[in-house]
C-alpha cells in the first residue's frame, strides 16, 4: 500500500487522490467536431501531425511531457552554463549515481541516442539481440547496424486480458534455448522496464535476477533500458512479495545492480529532458565515451541544455518518491477499471505509461492490413479532441517482399504524462470512449498514401478507406447536438 492507497473515503469511492497542488497552468481549448475532422484528415489520419491547438487532452506520450516540480524549475536557474566540465554535470552525475548507483556517465540528448551509441559500440552484421520486448526505436538501431531482434516474453505476456503481475518478463527457458544454439552471434540482453509495446508491463525482480545469472552463464553483457524504471519499480512494490515494504530508491538500486549498462530517456523517467548511459565497468564506458562528441556534443553535455541538466538530477531523486512514479499507474488503473466496467477491451493489468485500449477487440471489423489501432486514434480524436497513439502495425515496418509484418497487438495507447490530467478529465476520456464503443461498426479502416521508409509511424500519412469519418461525425452530432 502507498501513501495514495492509504487515503480512504467516507463514501467507499475508490478513486486515486493528487499528492500535489497546481500552480502553473496551460489554457486548453476544445475545437467542435467539425473541426476536428478537417484537422485529422489534415493529419493524413495521423496523430503525429496534429498541432495541440487542435488537441483538448494530448495523450500522445509522456516524452518530454511529465509536469515537472517547483523543485525541478528552481534548479533549471541554477544551471552552470560551460562548454566542459560544467557543475550541473557534476550535480547530473552525482543523482545518477545515488539514484542508479552506476559511476561512468555518457551525457545524450534523448534516449535513441544512447542506443545510437550503445548499439554502434556492440552490434555488428549478423548479431542477435535478444531482449523482453522491443521499443521502436531500439529495433531501427540494431538493424542499422545490420543486428535482428528476438523477443522472448512469455506466451502469455501478449493476452490483452490477463492477471499476470510481470508480463514483461523475459521467458528464462526460451532465453537459455536461444543462447545455447546461437549465443556466439549474441553481443547483449536486453531488458525493457515497463514495457512500452506492450501496454507498460513490468518485469519482476526475480525475473531480472535469473536474466543476470545467464547472462554471467555465457558471458554476455546485460543492458537495462530504464526509461520507465519508475513505474517498473512502483510495480515491483506493489506485486513481488519481498518487496513489499522495501523502498522505491533500494529497488531501483537493486535493478541497476544487475546490469552492465542502463540507459535511459529523460523525457520520460526523470520528467525533464535528455538522456543518459551509465555502467560501473571503465572498459564499457571508455569503448563507448568515443561516439560522444561525434554524435551528441562534449562529454559534459551531450546535446543537452544545462538547464535540463539541472532539471534531470532533481526529477532523477524525485522518481524515487512513491507519490510520483505512483500517480500516473493509479490514474491509469482507474481509466482501465471504468472501461471493464463498460466491457471495453483494454490491456490488463493496467500498467504504467498508459491505458491501452485492445484496438481489435474494439473494432473486430477491421482487418490488421487496415490498421484498427490507427483507425481508433483517428476516430478517438475525432469524437474527442484527445490525441492517443497509434501502437500496432502501422507503427511496424514491412518485410522484404513490402508486406505489412503484422504488430502482435494492435493498441491505441492513451498516455498519462505524470500529474498533468485531473480526474474529470480523465471521466471526459470514459465517457468519449465508451460512446465511441457503443458507435463502433461506423469506424472503417485506413491505408497509406505517403508511407516513409524508416519509423513510418511518425511521418506517414493515410486516408479513410470509406467516407466514414463523415459518417461518424453526424452520429456525434446527432446524438450530442450544440455539444463539443
Ligand atoms: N526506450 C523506451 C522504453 C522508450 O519508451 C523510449 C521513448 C525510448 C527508449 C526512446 O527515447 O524518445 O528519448 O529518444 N518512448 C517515447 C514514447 C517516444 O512515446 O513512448 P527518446
Amino acid at each position: 500500500m502507498n501513501e495514495i492507497q492509504k487515503i480512504r473515503f467516507f463514501s467507499g469511492e475508490n478513486i486515486p487522490l493528487e499528492m500535489h497542488k497546481v500552480r502553473v497552468v496551460q489554457k486548453l481549448h476544445l475545437p467542435p467536431v467539425e473541426e476536428r475532422l478537417q484537422a485529422i484528415r489534415r493529419a493524413g489520419f495521423n496523430t503525429f501531425l496534429l498541432n495541440t491547438r487542435e488537441v483538448y487532452l494530448d495523450m500522445l506520450t509522456d516524452s518530454g511531457t511529465n509536469a515537472m516540480s517547483d523543485a525541478q524549475m528552481g534548479a533549471m536557474m541554477q544551471a552552470d552554463d560551460a562548454y566542459a566540465g560544467s557543475q550541473s554535470f557534476e550535480r547530473m552525475s552525482t543523482a545518477i549515481g545515488e539514484v542508479f548507483g552506476k559511476r561512468y556517465i555518457l551525457p545524450v540528448h534523448q534516449g535513441r541516442a544512447a542506443e545510437n551509441i550503445i548499439f554502434q559500440s556492440f552490434v555488428k552484421t549478423g548479431d542477435i539481440v535478444p531482449m523482453n520486448y522491443h521499443f521502436t526505436t531500439t529495433l531501427a538501431h540494431i538493424q542499422i547496424n545490420g543486428g535482428k531482434v528476438v523477443e522472448l516474453l512469455a506466451d502469455d505476456a501478449l493476452k490483452i486480458k490477463s492477471d499476470n503481475p510481470f508480463k514483461g518478463n523475459m521467458d528464462i527457458a526460451k532465453l537459455r534455448a536461444m543462447l545455447e544454439k546461437q549465443g556466439a552471434s549474441v553481443p547483449l540482453i536486453r531488458m525493457e522496464a515497463s514495457t512500452n509495446l506492450i501496454g507498460g508491463q513490468p518485469f519482476s525482480m526475480a525475473n531480472l535476477r535469473e536474466v543476470r545469472k545467464i547472462a554471467d552463464e555465457f558471458g554476455i553483457l546485460l543492458v537495462l533500458d530504464a526509461s520507465l524504471i519508475g513505474e517498473n519499480a512502483y510495480f515491483i512494490k506493489q506485486r513481488e512479495e519481498e518487496f513489499k515494504k522495501a523502498s522505491i530508491s533500494d529497488i531501483l538500486l537493486g535493478m541497476c545492480a544487475l546490469a552492465d549498462i542502463v540507459y535511459f530517456s529523460s523525457r520520460k523517467v526523470s520528467s525533464s529532458r535528455g538522456g543518459a548511459i551509465c555502467t560501473n565497468r571503465p572498459e564499457l564506458f571508455e569503448k563507448m565515451k568515443v561516439l560522444v562528441p561525434l554524435y551528441e556534443g562534449f562529454l559534459t553535455y551531450g546535446g543537452m541544455s544545462v538547464r535540463e541538466i539541472e532539471a534531470m538530477a532533481v526529477g532523477l531523486r524525485e522518481t524515487t518518491d512513491e507519490t510520483v512514479i505512483g500517480q500516473s499507474p493509479s490514474f491509469i488503473r482507474y481509466l482501465v477499471e471504468r472501461l471493464e466496467a463498460h466491457q471495453i477491451p483494454v490491456v490488463t493489468p493496467a500498467g504504467g505509461l498508459g491505458c491501452h485500449v485492445d484496438a481489435m477487440g474494439f473494432l473486430p471489423h477491421i482487418r490488421q492490413q487496415e490498421y484498427p489501432a490507427g483507425a481508433l486514434a483517428a476516430a478517438f480524436y475525432l469524437v474527442s479532441g484527445v490525441r492517443g497513439m497509434e501502437r500496432g502495425t502501422v507503427s511496424s515496418i514491412r518485410d522484404e517482399h513490402g508486406n505489412d509484418i503484422l504488430s502482435d497487438a494492435e493498441l491505441l495507447r492513451l498516455a498519462f504524462p505524470r500529474r498533468v490530467f485531473t480526474l474529470s478529465q480523465v471521466k471526459y476520456v470514459e465517457d468519449r470512449l465508451h460512446w465511441l464503443y457503443t458507435k463502433r461498426d461506423l469506424v472503417g479502416g485506413l491505408r497509406f498514401v505517403e508511407e516513409p521508409t524508416v519509423l513510418r509511424f511518425f511521418m506517414g500519412r493515410l486516408e479513410a478507406v470509406s467516407d466514414w469519418p463523415e459518417r461518424l461525425m453526424e452520429a456525434f452530432r446527432a446524438d450530442f447536438g450544440d455539444s463539443l
